[in-house]
Parts: C-alpha cells; structure tokens; sequence
C-alpha cells in the first residue's frame, strides 16, 4: 500500500474534485458528498441518470449514525456482520446527507468497503465518499486500474491503483420496507448469505424502465459484443447465423465451428471465481472482435444468482 497516493487522492477530493477508488467490488468514481460540484461531475462524466442515486461509502460502522436515522434491528444485524464488506444499506437518511446524493428519495444507500487502500483514504478525510461504479452508465463494470484509465483516463484527475477488484461483482443491496428487508441487487455476498443472519428475505420486483425499483434497468453490465444466454448452446450454434462467436461459461461446450475461442470463468466451477472473473472476461472479450458471446446460464444457488442476474442484463436487447 503506497502512502503517498492515498495522500495525493485525499488532496484531491478535498478539492472537490472526482478521484477512482478501489474497491473489493469494483472500482468507483468518488466524490465528497458535501460538494455538489463533484457529486454533479460523476453523473455527468458516467453520462448517469440524475434519478439514479449513489451509494455513500463511510470509514467505519460507526458512522452509520450519523448518515441514517430509525435503523432496523436487522440491518444493525447486517452490518455487524458483513461490514467493511460488499453490502449496501439501503436506511432513512439523516438530515446531513444531501437530497442531490439520494436523487431526492429520503433513503440514502451506504456502505463500509474492505478494501485497505480506499478504508485507509477514507480514514484521511473528514466526510464520507459518494461512488458509484466507474464505467460510463450501462457499460461493463470496471475491475482493475486499466478498466478505468480506458474508460476514463483523459476526464479525471487521479486513478487510485488497488490491483484488481477481489469480489469483481457489485455489492449486494438490501432495502427495508414497511420494515420488512427487501433484495434490491444480487450481488457478491450471496442471498444465501444474508437469510443466515436474518432469515428468509423478499426480492424487489424490477420495473424496466423505472429507478425507483432501485439502480434495476434491466440493460445494464452490457458489453458491446451482442450476448445470448441460452438454455441450450447446441440449439443457439445450429440456428444462428453468426459464424465467429465467443462462448463465455463454466463448461466447454461441444465442439463447434462457429465458436471461436471458449473463456471459462472457473475451471474449477468455483462461483468466487468466476464472479471474480465476469467483467474482466466480458471487456476483454470486447477487444476481440468477435460477432456475438454465447454464454451459458450458471447453476441458479448461492453467487451463480448474481452472475447470471448479470448475464441476464447483459444479454437484454433493447
Ligand atoms: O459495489 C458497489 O456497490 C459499487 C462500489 C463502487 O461501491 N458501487 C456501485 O454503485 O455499484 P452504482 O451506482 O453502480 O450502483 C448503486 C445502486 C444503483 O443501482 C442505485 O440505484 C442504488 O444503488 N441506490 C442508490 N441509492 C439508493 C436508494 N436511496 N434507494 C434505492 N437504491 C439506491
Ligand atoms: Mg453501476
């Protein structure tokens, strides 16, 4: 861990200004949440919905406080557990939290990360970090400083180098209503996970095209490749018409001459792997220039829910 550019990304962001951020999860594009100058620079350089509020990443547990009001016994129970780590609250906010952060809504979504750099950022500074994913909106997340100098170099002023995302998928988001909790995003700790420490959970229903079904369009994660997921590979190779396809799974498929090159997530069927290895694999792909991806649905349990919620929205055609 390099002391030096954790301070030089202090420096920055105390200046209002937008710095990438490692995170177990993927990399994010953070601001100070009590300058509305550089909260207004994420959305515009991401190109993101206004109405699509950002995930507010605090230092330490005890700070939830001081951002949240009427915390239920379940997510105290949640965070205890779970934080620093890959879970997002979603709580009443407290009156300190800007309405441009929350798009408005009187709930704010917030998290303590793992990651050492960027816990050792937020232990610098004075406010909490407001980040969302540091892809330009609807493209493929990004998981290692590379991800983010291509997509961003030239528009922001620092990269924090983290190495690569070690979760590689988004966290997971759980909200409460009618004090109930409530799945709002699959994500890298797996809803299996969750009912362990506070039983059976409900699942947000999506709206297409509706954010108050929170941060749920349904294109999303999309790679520019067209995707298919399948049920069946043999059914999709025989009738298509694309001759120079990419396959993306767990097992290699039979052969065949239309596929061109096979990227097996995990050899070993290992779903921590695999969902390590999605984003890389899809933008990597991309560089390739093949016609289309076909990629096989994963068993549906544990992280396999989340990787194929991921194919599910990468694979949406508009
Ligand atoms: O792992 C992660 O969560 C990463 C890292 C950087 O922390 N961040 C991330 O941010 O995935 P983003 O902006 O790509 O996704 C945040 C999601 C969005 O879908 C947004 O709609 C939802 O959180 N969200 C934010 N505030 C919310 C709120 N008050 N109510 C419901 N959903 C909210
Ligand atoms: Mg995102």
């Amino acid at each position: 861990m390099n002391l030096e550019d954790i301070k030089k990304a202090a420096k920055i962001v105390s200046e209002n200004k937008v710095v990438a951020i490692p995170t177990e999860t993927v990399y994010g594009l953070a601001a100070n949440i009590f300058s509305k100058k550089a909260v207004a620079a994420i959305y515009k350089i991401k190109n993101r919905p206004l109405n699509n509020p950002l995930i507010v990443h605090i230092k330490d547990i005890k700070e939830l406080p001081k951002y949240t009001k009427n915390i239920p016994e379940k997510a105290q129970k949640l965070a205890d557990k779970f934080w620093p780590g890959p879970l997002t609250l979603v709580l009443p906010k407290a009156a300190n939290v800007p309405d441009y952060i929350t798009s408005n809504k009187d709930t704010v979504a917030i998290r303590v990360p793992s990651h050492k750099i960027t816990l050792a950022l937020l232990h610098e500074l004075e406010f909490p970090l407001a980040a969302p994913s540091a892809n330009p909106s609807n493209a493929v997340s990004a998981t290692s400083y590379k991800h983010v100098r291509d997509y961003f170099g030239n528009k922001i002023p620092y990269i924090l180098d983290g190495g690569e995302c070690s979760k590689g998928l988004e966290s997971t988001i759980i909200g409460f209503e009618n004090n109930k909790p409530i799945l709002y995003r699959l994500g890298a700790i797996a809803i299996e996970e969750i009912e362990k420490t506070i039983g059976k959970i409900d699942v947000k229903k999506t709206n297409i095209q509706n954010p108050e079904a929170p941060g749920m369009f349904l294109k999303h994660y999309s790679p520019k490749t067209p995707l298919y997921l399948v049920e069946n590979t043999n059914e999709f190779l025989n009738k298509t018409i694309y001759k120079n396809i990419a396959y993306l799974g767990f097992n290699l498929p039979n052969q065949n001459k239309k596929i061109k090159e096979s990227f097996l997530l995990s050899t070993e069927q290992n779903f921590e792997i695999a969902a390590a290895n999605l984003y890389k694999t899809l933008i990597k792909i991309d560089t390739l220039h093949f016609d289309a991806i076909v990629a096989d649905y994963f068993p549906n349990e544990n992280l396999g829910k989340s990787i194929n919620d991921r194919l599910i929205r990468a694979s949406y055609k508009n």
